[in-house]
C-alpha cells in the first residue's frame, strides 16, 4: 500500500434532507430517499455466533459528510456490525456495497483498501511502541533503494507523518517519539487510535465507544476531535451509550435491539427520551407506526 496520505478533506454541509424518521426498520428503503449514492451500504446483513443471532437483517446507508450514531443495549449487535463492516467477521447473509459496487471483505486489509477504517473498543494499540510505530503498524513506509530490499523502514518519514496527524487533530501528546503508548492517558490513546484511522481512512471512519473508558476532561478532548472531523468528506459511524454525546455528534441515529434495526431517526427530529424507548423496547417499530 502507498504511504499514508494526510487528509484534510473539504468541508461539506451535512444534509438533513430526505430523512424520514418513520421509516420501517430492517428495510433497505430506510435511507433510499437520501440524495446521492451511499459511500457504504450495509444490506440485509445477518451474523450468527452459534445459537446467538448477533445481527438480523440489518440495512444502513452511509453518506459522505454525515455522522451516524448507533445505539443499543449491551449485546444488541453494535460491535458485531462494525466488525462486519471492516471484514473482521464475514456476514452469514446480506451484502456490503462500496460506492454502488458489492464487495466481499474476505481478507485482512480489503476494507482498508476500500477506504474504511475503524477504532475498535479495545483500541488495538501496542503498549511497547511509540506513537509513530503504532500509527504505521503493519504498513510501514519502506526505505528506498537497497534499503527496501533489506526491509528497512523510513522512520523519519513515518515520524513526520505521525506528528502531522497528531498535530492536525490536536491530540495533546508532547513527545510522540519518546512516549510509549503504555505511559499515555486513555484520552491520548484514543487520540492516537483516531489519528491513525484518519491518516489512513479515506472514506469511512467507524468508532466503537470512543469515549467510554475516559475521564470527563479526556472525553471532551476526544469529542472535540470527532467534532472537527464532522462535515468533512468522510462518512462516520459512532457507537456510543452516552445519549447527550450521541445527540451532539450525529446527524442520524440507528437503534439496534437484539440484532435488528428498530429505529432510524434524524437526530434533529428525535429526543434522548424517544431513543431510549426504542433501546429498551418500550417503543417498538409497530407501536411507533400506529
Ligand atoms: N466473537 C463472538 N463469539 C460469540 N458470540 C459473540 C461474539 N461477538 C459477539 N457475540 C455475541 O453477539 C451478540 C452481540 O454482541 P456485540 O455485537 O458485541 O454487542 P454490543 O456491541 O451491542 O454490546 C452478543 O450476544 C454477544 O455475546
Ligand atoms: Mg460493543
Amino acid at each position: 500500500m502507498a504511504a499514508g496520505r494526510l487528509i484534510v478533506p473539504p468541508a461539506v454541509e451535512p444534509s438533513h434532507e430526505g430523512v424520514d424518521p418513520n421509516v420501517s426498520p430492517n428495510s433497505s428503503q430506510a435511507n433510499s430517499s437520501r440524495e446521492g449514492e451511499p459511500v457504504l451500504r450495509v444490506r440485509n446483513v445477518s451474523k450468527r455466533f452459534g445459537a446467538v443471532t448477533a445481527l438480523d437483517g440489518v440495512s444502513i446507508d452511509f453518506h459522505i459528510g454525515e455522522t451516524v450514531g448507533v445505539v443499543g443495549d449491551n449485546g444488541a449487535g453494535k460491535s458485531t456490525l462494525l466488525k462486519v463492516m471492516t471484514g473482521v467477521h464475514r456476514p452469514d447473509g446480506g451484502s456490503l456495497e462500496v460506492e454502488g459496487k458489492e464487495v466481499t471483505f474476505d481478507a485482512p486489509g480489503v476494507a482498508r483498501a476500500n477506504g474504511i477504517e475503524a477504532v475498535y473498543q479495545d483500541l488495538a494499540l501496542v503498549d511497547d511502541m511509540n506513537v509513530a510505530e503504532n500509527m504505521f503498524l503493519g504498513r510501514e513506509i519502506r526505505a528506498g533503494g537497497i534499503g527496501r530490499t533489506l526491509g528497512i523502514v523510513n522512520r523519519k518519514a513515518m515520524r513526520r507523518q505521525a506528528a502531522d496527524a497528531i498535530a492536525n487533530l490536536r491530540v495533546p501528546i508532547p513527545h510522540i517519539d519518546e512516549t510509549l503508548v503504555r505511559r499515555m492517558s486513555g484520552g491520548q490513546r484514543q487520540g492516537v487510535a483516531i489519528a491513525r484511522s484518519i491518516m489512513w481512512g479515506r472514506k469511512v471512519l467507524l468508532l466503537d465507544e470512543p469515549t467510554a473508558a475516559l475521564g470527563v476532561k479526556q472525553q471532551d478532548e476526544v469529542e472535540r476531535m470527532i467534532q472537527e472531523l464532522r462535515g468533512k468528506s468522510l462518512a462516520m459511524m459512532i457507537i456510543a451509550h452516552n445519549m447527550p454525546l450521541v445527540f451532539r455528534l450525529t446527524d442520524r441515529i440507528i437503534v439496534l435491539r437484539h440484532g435488528r434495526v428498530v429505529a432510524a431517526l434524524a437526530t434533529a427530529e428525535t429526543s434522548p427520551e424517544e431513543v431510549v424507548t426504542y433501546i429498551t423496547g418500550a417503543k417498538t417499530p409497530v407501536s411507533a407506526a400506529s
